[in-house]
């Protein structure tokens, strides 16, 4: 059995982090989400992995190398355009050849991880396709399925403005060799892309088994900065306390934190659950709960909460930023010039609130 990645995409919804990097790579309790997919394959016992990319090639490379610290072994494909899961498939049909295999999208955390369902696919053997569903609040910004009264799927919606179920498809599907053949018979969607669930449709259509089952535990999509930092609440629930990094006495640490090796914590309070990152150095500051912050920052004189904060910003002097997620070698700093403004330099597509 195969894994096939889907770490392209264009991420508009995450703009403008995605203007300089892949939303794939946003860490979720200090580690990329994509990482925690790749390990879960790697626990399911998979190796041979396709990783779809696109314009940001370059970023996923340098992240996640050939696959060895995963123990892994990487094919990377290359998708011009993001035209749609379907059209993902397609372009990886030489490297998935006629073997089963799981395909991952990349932005997509599952608590728990695989393992479970890759064994009961593998072992059942009389499936066409498996697919995972989850109990969602607002399932049109999903694929939605409807079920029957034995619990087999009887249709698929792509993002429907009318669901006819709470059922939304999360990103983890199992398939045999005969997904390529609905893939090469289903034309593009409204909104011009090959949707892999109008493939998985097809083949309800002509005959096809597909299996669902209903997740029990936690699974986020986390494409937009809101699902990202819920997604980094929820698995900073998991986090254990340790403390490889200084912490000096005047400092308090309260809860579940883990503090990296080469981090700093002087005159501070954080609290847990939280993340201070490899080589961070907190003064004079409140962190947490429920945030993380990357390596290489600096965050003095401030209180953040409920956020994520990545590699080498630099914050100084402000009170308060909650839910908030910080880019790289970001600088948020207090103004000392009267008359007292705000003066912002933000790239496109940012978004600021400030109390007025
Ligand atoms: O997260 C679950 C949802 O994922 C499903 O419920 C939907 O049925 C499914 O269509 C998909 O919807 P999204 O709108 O969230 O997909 P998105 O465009 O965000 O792409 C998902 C991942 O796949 C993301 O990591 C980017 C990558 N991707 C996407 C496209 C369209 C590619 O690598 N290539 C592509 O062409």
């Amino acid at each position: 059995m195969k894994a096939l990645v889907l770490a392209g995409g264009s991420g508009t919804r995450m703009r403008p982090i995605t203007h300089t990097s892949a939303k794939q790579l946003v860490p979720v309790a200090g580690k990329p989400v994509l990482f925690y997919g790749l390990e879960a394959i790697a626990a399911a016992g998979i190796t041979d992995v396709g990783v779809i990319v696109g314009d940001t090639a370059a970023a996923i490379s340098a992240a996640i190398g050939d696959g060895s610290v995963f123990g892994l072994h990487f094919t990377y494909i290359q998708q011009d355009r993001p035209l749609g899961l379907a059209h993902a498939v397609a372009v990886a049909r030489d490297f998935l050849a006629d073997d089963d295999f799981v395909m991952y999208l990349g932005d997509n955390f599952l608590l728990g991880g695989i393992t479970e369902v890759v064994d009961d696919f593998r072992t059942c053997g009389n499936r066409d396709a498996q697919i995972l569903l989850s109990r969602v609040a607002d399932p049109t910004a999903f694929g939605v399925a409807e079920l029957d009264g034995t619990g087999r799927v009887i249709g698929l919606e792509e993002k429907p403005r009318h669901p006819k179920s709470e059922l939304a498809l999360a990103g983890i599907y199992l398939f045999t060799p005969l997904i390529h053949e609905a893939v090469e018979s289903i034309r593009p969607s409204a909104r011009g892309e090959l949707e892999i669930t109008d493939a998985i449709q097809w083949l309800i259509d002509h005959g096809g088994r597909v299996h669902s089952s209903v997740i029990s535990g936690y699974w986020k999509d986390t494409g937009n900065v809101p699902d990202m930092l819920e997604a980094n609440r929820s698995v900073l629930e998991t986090v254990d306390a340790v403390q490889e990094g200084y912490v000096d006495e005047a400092s308090t640490v309260i809860g579940r934190v883990r503090i990296e090796a080469g981090a700093k914590v002087i005159a501070s309070r954080v609290v847990g659950p939280a993340v201070i990152g490899p080589g961070t150095e907190v003064i004079g500051s409140c962190i947490g709960p429920y945030t993380s912050v990357s390596e290489d920052c600096r965050i003095e004189d401030s209180e953040i909460s409920c956020s994520i904060v990545l590699r080498g910003c630099l914050v100084t002097g402000v009170r308060r930023i909650e839910e908030s997620l910080i880019g790289r070698d970001v600088e948020v700093g207090m103004s000392r010039r009267t008359p007292a403004a705000h003066r912002l330099v933000l790239g496109d597509n940012s978004r600021v609130q400030i109390p007025s």
